[in-house]
């Protein structure tokens, strides 16, 4: 497929900044990918937790994971000082348990199931699949912080995931 043939706007020379931002970030969304929320402890040790899709897999051997966290969160002085946190991988029909951990500050984890975990750290029940990690290293990145993480457990129960893409939630194609 050529540059041309894409249905996404061009960077126009006369583009501000907030245009041009706006117009990546749409343009970004077209990388479709699953919803997870990452949990953590405060330095008081309540709860905090965040809906992420920057998740990935980094290395096999050793077990090594990233995401990547805004500046401006309002967990971010808990998740780039806590030693411990969990990705959890949502399911299909766990939508409202995405836009719940969206939400800036909200009271997130009066309104799901959870029980404390290794290290006391918080862990939602019913997921498709989790990760508890031992943070690594903070890596900078421009106006978001890489954080890496070493997986020490994992487990799966499977089912359908929550798709992300160009801004809306998806259902898996079939074959
Ligand atoms: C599908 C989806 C994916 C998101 N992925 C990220 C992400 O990777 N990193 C991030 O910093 N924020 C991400 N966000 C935004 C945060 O979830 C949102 O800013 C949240 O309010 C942060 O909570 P806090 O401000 O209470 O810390 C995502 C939101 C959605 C809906």
């Amino acid at each position: 497929m050529t540059a041309s043939s894409n249905s996404a706007a061009p960077v126009e020379p006369g583009q501000s900044a907030a245009e041009r931002s706006r117009a990546l970030r749409d343009t970004l969304g077209h990388f479709a990918t699953g919803v997870t929320v990452v949990t953590t402890l405060d330095a008081s040790g309540e709860p905090v937790g965040m809906t992420v899709n920057s998740f990935n897999s980094v290395s096999l051997d050793p077990a090594l994971i990233l995401w990547s966290i805004d500046r401006s969160s309002l967990s971010y002085a808990a998740f780039t000082q806590s030693e411990r946190f969990v990705v959890h991988v949502l399911k299909g029909d766990q939508q409202h348990v995405s836009n719940l951990f969206a939400g800036r500050g909200a009271d997130k984890f009066g309104q799901v199931k959870w029980h404390r975990g290794p290290e006391n750290v918080p862990q939602l029940d019913d997921c498709a699949a989790l990760f508890h990690c031992r943070r690594t290293q903070n890596i900078e990145g421009g106006d978001h912080t890489i954080m890496l993480g070493e997986v020490l457990e994992f487990s799966a129960s499977g089912g359908e995931p929550l798709v992300f893409h160009c801004g809306g939630y998806r259902a898996l194609a079939g074959e």
